[in-house]
């Protein structure tokens, strides 16, 4: 091309570009807006014999425009109503808050072969959980800083079906310097995550108590959580280096008792000494202690009960396997059962039960906690050396609802745990309750169907073969799930495109 040809086509190759682009931008804003939901309608009603809202199970219909939820009718005051707008019918099957965890490790970037923003939020959305909470481990690097908090986002973009927040972590680097800190919480996460013993992670290194009163000073400011895996290391009868490579390395109850219950204890002595700065007048109040997934429930949970009875902003949440499976039952070698802190006797199981029927448990979370297969040697079977962490994403409504229905557990109950606490903890006002003004985000389900886990059931993360779930029957089939008024999952099969939000706080 010459140089005067050049100096004419170019302006023209230049607009009928600009043109082209024009044209494929607005088609694919326009189709992937459609590709977002299986249903298409903005604007429509959601009918059930069964609805659960903050006010009792109600017969009636959910309306649902743009993403939120216009209105709600009970069916009595239905007639004479105008029904404008689509209704899709459910009959009998619960309609319920989509589920809100505040404790799932998906591990994207840098270990998404372990999980992944895709597979996790698929397996969220078909087991009904509308956000998730990412946690600031096991992904690499860790999320510590502003800058990697940045690396999340990013890895996020247009591959989540559901909503997904993320914390952030506090470590002794960060926790004594308030400007990286604040430039962490300020980049959106919505509370700090930390550790009092070793999280099994290099990038991730434990705090103590003065760590953790630095880190409550600054999260005081933003009144934001700050959450806490509650072990400390303390002489036990066994010591993991000693006792690795012998033939009990195999047995579960040589893994038990290598963590025994005072670990948490302690963890949670050091913790309430340092929550009494919460209160109203306190030096951090305004800022809030959430214990994750606790075991222990015999003195730890007497300290907690303590505390807040003594007026501490602290809550506590448990996980489905503590409530599911007791030591007795898990098989020598089989490490899909290994967890920290680890899974306890029967007795203790029933305990727990006991203080999330009575509340003093406020909440459930999935800790969802996958590693690759290698990692968890399922055909060495040595617990010592196996990755600690339970894969469970999919699988925790069905699963608290089977084994929560010999305790008599209420559909308003499992909303209360899933749902509405978890969604205060997290600071989402307009999440975890089907009410006027909230965001459309939610579970449709039948609480009677039967399933088996097992090799044929579609299971959406990454790795099910490394879960304790597999082998199991549960009740409670997940039919469809609205992420604000999308309807992100139907029996077997996901919406097209990611529309998932990234929730910052702010
Ligand atoms: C916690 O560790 C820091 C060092 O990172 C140290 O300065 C501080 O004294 C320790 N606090 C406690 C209570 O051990
Ligand atoms: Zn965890």
């Amino acid at each position: 091309m010459d140089y005067m040809l050049q100096w004419r086509v170019l302006p023209l190759l230049t607009l009928l570009a600009s043109f082209l682009l024009l044209f494929y931008v607005q088609n694919s804003s326009k189709s992937s807006h459609k590709e977002c939901s299986l249903l298409p309608y903005q604007h429509y009603w959601i009918t059930s014999k069964r609805i659960v809202t903050p006010q009792g199970v109600i017969s009636g219909s959910v309306e649902i425009k743009e993403g939120k939820i216009l209105s709600i009718v009970k069916e009595e005051d239905w007639q004479g109503k105008s029904k404008v707008g689509h209704i899709v019918d459910y009959e009998e099957a619960v309609v319920m808050p989509g589920l809100i965890d505040v404790h799932a490790h998906l591990d994207d970037p840098g270990r998404a072969e372990w999980e992944g923003f895709p597979s996790g939020t698929k397996a969220a959305a078909a087991g009904g959980i509308t956000t998730l909470v990412d946690m600031p481990l096991n992904s690499f690097p860790s999320t510590v800083s502003q800058e990697t908090l940045k690396l999340k986002i990013k890895a996020a973009k247009e591959r989540i079906y559901v909503d997904v927040g993320f914390w952030g972590g506090l470590v002794p680097e960060n926790a004594f310097n308030a400007n990286a800190l604040e430039a962490l919480l300020n980049a959106g996460v919505l509370g700090l995550k930390s550790f009092m013993c070793p999280s099994g992670i290099n990038d991730f290194p434990m705090t103590n108590a003065s760590h953790i009163k630095e880190g409550l000073s600054v999260l005081a400011k933003y009144r934001r959580p700050l959450l806490v895996h509650a072990e400390i290391q303390q002489d036990s009868e066994i010591h993991l280096e000693a006792k690795d490579g012998s033939d009990d390395a195999h047995s579960y109850s040589t893994y038990l008792k290598t963590r025994p219950p005072s670990w948490e204890e302690a963890a949670i002595r050091e913790l309430v000494a340092v929550t009494k700065e919460t209160r109203s007048g306190g030096l951090a109040e305004g800022s809030h202690l959430h214990i994750v997934h606790l075991s222990d429930s015999s003195s730890s949970l007497e300290l907690i009960k303590e505390a807040k009875n003594g007026g501490d902003s602290i809550t506590v949440e448990t996980c489905p396997h503590y409530l599911a499976f007791s030591a007795e039952e898990i098989r020598d070698g089989d490490t899909r059962f290994k967890c920290a802190p680890p899974i306890r006797d029967a007795a203790n199981k029933e305990k727990l039960w006991q203080a999330l029927l009575e509340g003093h448990i406020d909440m459930l979370s999935s800790d969802h906690s996958p590693t690759v297969p290698e990692l968890k040697l399922l055909d060495d079977g040595n617990f010592l050396r196996a990755w600690g962490g339970i894969s469970s994403l999919q699988f925790v409504l069905p699963v608290t609802w089977s084994y929560g229905r010999k305790y008599g557990v209420t559909l308003e109950q499992l909303a209360l745990w899933w749902s509405e606490r978890p969604a205060k903890l997290a600071g989402q006002e307009l999440k975890g309750a089907i009410a006027t003004g909230n965001l459309a985000d939610i579970v449709i389900w039948e609480p009677d169907v039967e399933f088996d886990l097992n090799d044929d059931y579609p299971v959406y993360f990454k790795h099910p073969s490394i879960s304790a779930y597999m082998g199991t029957k549960v009740s409670g089939r997940v039919l469809a799930t609205f992420v604000r008024g999308n309807l992100v999952y139907k029996e077997g099969k996901h919406a097209p495109a990611a529309c998932g939000v990234t929730i910052l706080a702010r």
